[in-house]
C-alpha cells in the first residue's frame, strides 16, 4: 500500500507500513483473544469462534474450497464479528429483546469492523467476511443487501456454519437445539431465501453427522 502523506508532511494514521502492519494485526488478535472480547461477546459466546473456526474447517474443505480461500475463512471465523468491540455494552449485553434503534446500532458492527482492520494489509483478504457476514441470499440482509452469488463463497459457508452454531449453543433465553432441529431450523430458512441452498446441501449431512454438540460456557 502506498503511503501518503498530509500537507504538514506527517504520516496519517491510517497510512499502511510493514512495521504498523504487523504491530496493528497483533493488537487485533490481543483484543479478540483478551478479556476485552469476552467482555463484549458475553458469557454466551466465549467459546463462539473457536468453534465456528472447527466448523468452517469441515464445511469449508466439503465446499471444496482451495487453500487460500481456507486460510481467508479460517481468519474470518475468529475475527468476523470484531466490530462489536465498537458497540456499547448496555446494547451488546442486553438481556431482552433490542429496540429498532438498538438493533440499527448493533447492526453497525459490521462496518466498524471493516473499518477496524482495513488499514492492515494483510487483513484485507477477510474484510469481505467482516463486512458481509449479516447478508442474507434473498438480498434482506445488511449492511449492503447483497443478493446470492454476489456475496462471496467464503461467507456464505460462514454464514451457515455462523447460524448452526448459533441454534446448538445455549441462550439466555433458550437451551441448545439437538442437531436435527437446528437442521430442520436452517433448512426453513433456506426454503424462505435466507441461506445459500448449493452451501446448504453440503452442510446438512456434515452437520448431522459431525458437528458435535458444544453448551457455550
Ligand atoms: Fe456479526
Amino acid at each position: 500500500m502506498a503511503t501518503t502523506r498530509d500537507t504538514t508532511g506527517s504520516r496519517r494514521v491510517g497510512d499502511s507500513t510493514p512495521e504498523r502492519d504487523v504491530a496493528f494485526r497483533d493488537a487485533i488478535c490481543s483484543l479478540m483473544k483478551g478479556r476485552r472480547c469476552v467482555e463484549v461477546a458475553g458469557p454466551t459466546t466465549g467459546h463462539h469462534s473457536g468453534r465456528l473456526r472447527m466448523y468452517c474447517e469441515m464445511l469449508g474443505r466439503g465446499m471444496g474450497l482451495g487453500e487460500d480461500e481456507m486460510a481467508v475463512l479460517r481468519r474470518g471465523a475468529v475475527l468476523h464479528d470484531i466490530g462489536k468491540l465498537g458497540i456499547p455494552a448496555s446494547i451488546l449485553l442486553k438481556p431482552g429483546a433490542l429496540s429498532r434503534e438498538e438493533r440499527l446500532v448493533m447492526e453497525r458492527h459490521t462496518v466498524i469492523g471493516e473499518k477496524l482492520c482495513r488499514p492492515v494489509k494483510s487483513m484485507s483478504a477477510v474484510l469481505p467476511l467482516i463486512r458481509h457476514h449479516h447478508e442474507h441470499y434473498d438480498g434482506t440482509g445488511y449492511p449492503d443487501g447483497l443478493e446470492g452469488a454476489s456475496i462471496p463463497l467464503v461467507v456464505r459457508v460462514l454464514q451457515v456454519v455462523d447460524a448452526y452454531d448459533a441454534l446448538r449453543s445455549d441462550r439466555p433465553y433458550r437451551e441448545a437445539m439437538p442437531a436435527d432441529e437446528a437442521v430442520d431450523v436452517l433448512h426453513a430458512e433456506t426454503e424462505r431465501g435466507k441461506w445459500d441452498p448449493s452451501v446448504m446441501e453440503v452442510a446438512i449431512p456434515i452437520m448431522r453427522r459431525r458437528m458435535p454438540l458444544r453448551r457455550a460456557g
